[in-house]
């Protein structure tokens, strides 16, 4: 399969499984605790369609699940990441439902979730577009897509976001992880992946009708919606 991510599943396997056990306390601190605030915006949009069922996809250390979960009590929810000391932290969360998989060749029978989350992980997948047609797969007909991920901040913002994202972050994430070459991959990886209306672009050849997205923090990070016909 051809790669279009910057990385293979193997490296990104490894990297996740060193850092899982500091994922959460790094993320939080290094965003200054704006990705909790993410994760719930992305969770209000889901109880909006009210869903029966939900995957989260890359569900790594399970924050989007359980913010889900309080969002949509009486949804099925379901996690799966292909990382087991990831899903180890999940499941330390009172998060049930955890399984094992790869997001390129999902477990489950077409049809089988109403929506279907990813947050910040698709940027991690080797094939984004192996990765949105698996999606696309196991999502039911009028089924939504959300995709929560990083992007690059358009204007002045944009240099001053860059010295961070490739000196900054690497460095403290180092000191609180232990682990450099991770966030040394984390933001080429940001650098590389399709932002805005390429990510819409992306969506619509994927077959999803109506993509859209919503600019957080100046485009720091961006929420993405879509249907599947
Ligand atoms: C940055 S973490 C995001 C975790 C969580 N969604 C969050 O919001 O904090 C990315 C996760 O994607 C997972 N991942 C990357 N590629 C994957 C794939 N092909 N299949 C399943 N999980 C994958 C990694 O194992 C990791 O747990």
């Amino acid at each position: 399969m051809a790669l279009e991510g910057s990385i293979q599943a193997n490296s990104v396997r490894a990297y996740f499984s060193k850092i899982a056990s500091r994922y959460d306390l790094a993320n939080h601190l290094l965003s200054g605790g704006i990705d909790a605030l993410w994760r719930l915006r992305a969770a209000q949009r889901v109880a909006e369609w009210a869903p029966s069922s939900i995957l989260d996809l890359a569900t790594g250390s399970g924050d989007l699940a359980r913010t889900l979960q309080r969002a949509c009590p009486k949804a099925l929810l379901v996690g799966a990441d292909f990382c087991e000391p990831m899903l180890q932290v999940a499941r330390g969360k009172r998060l049930h439902n955890l399984v094992v998989a790869d997001a390129l060749e999902l477990p489950f029978a077409d049809h089988s979730f109403e929506v279907l989350t990813v947050a910040f992980g698709l940027r991690n997948m080797a094939s984004w577009t192996g990765a949105l047609a698996e999606m696309h797969r196991v999502l039911s007909p009028g089924g939504h897509l959300l995709v929560l991920d990083f992007g690059m901040p358009k204007g002045p913002l944009l240099e001053l976001y860059r010295f961070y994202l490739h000196h900054v972050l690497p460095f403290l994430a180092t000191l609180l992880t232990g682990e450099r070459s991770a966030y040394d991959y984390l933001a080429d990886s940001i650098e590389t992946f399709p932002n805005g209306e390429a990510m819409c672009a992306r969506l619509s050849d994927a077959g999803y009708r109506e993509p859209c997205y919503e600019p957080l923090l100046g485009g720091i990070a961006a929420l993405y919606t879509a249907t599947r016909p």
